[in-house]
């Protein structure tokens, strides 16, 4: 798939196969995790690889939706705030989520490359999340993905025209 394809291939998946992932093919994915670019190469972020088999319950007080807990594996990518890069100069803005979000990107670009299927979740328990995953202070939950093998098929994109969403020059 060329890059162009990827990115219209790629979908928010929510229906899953129970069949294994592959080790190999499941280290590509963490592979481009650990490819994706951070502020000042920081990489303020750990990626946490759940497998599924007998903790469906538990992971449903986290996000309570069947198909989260459908794949064999979820992963949960959490930023480390205290080690990301930090506007000091100007406004002492911290760059770690932005970080954790390319590098969910690349985990489900790659995944969608391989057949696999992901969805970002944010609307999830951060407290029911912290618990579960004996989460120190220091690290923040900020997206989770299943990752599977897709059990449906992708919707049409909708998204606005590219004229409601770039200006020139100016705002
Ligand atoms: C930061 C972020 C958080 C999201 N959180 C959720 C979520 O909690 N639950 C869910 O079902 N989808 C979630 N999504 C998926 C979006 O709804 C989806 O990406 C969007 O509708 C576009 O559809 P597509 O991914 O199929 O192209 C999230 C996506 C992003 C980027």
């Amino acid at each position: 798939m060329d890059f162009e394809q990827l990115i219209q291939h790629r979908y928010s998946c929510r229906k899953y196969s129970p069949d294994p992932i592959d080790d190999q093919v499941l280290e590509k994915v963490l592979n481009a995790a650990r490819l994706a670019p951070t502020a000042a190469n920081m990489q303020p972020f750990q990626i946490i690889i759940i497998k599924t088999e007998n903790k469906q319950e538990d992971l449903l007080k986290i996000y309570n939706k069947p198909w989260f807990v459908e794949p064999p594996i979820i992963l949960c990518a959490c930023s480390l705030p205290d080690q990301a890069w930090v506007r000091h100069k100007f406004d002492n803005e911290n760059y770690a989520i932005v970080d954790v979000s390319i590098v969910v990107d690349h985990i489900t670009l790659q995944a969608a490359d391989l057949g696999l299927g992901t969805c970002w979740i944010a609307a999830f328990d951060p407290q029911a999340t912290r618990e579960f995953l004996k989460l120190p202070e220091e690290v923040e939950p900020i997206i989770f993905t299943p990752l599977g093998y897709p059990l449906d098929e992708p919707q049409e994109k909708t998204r606005k025209p590219l004229s409601d969403l770039i200006r020139y020059d100016t705002w």
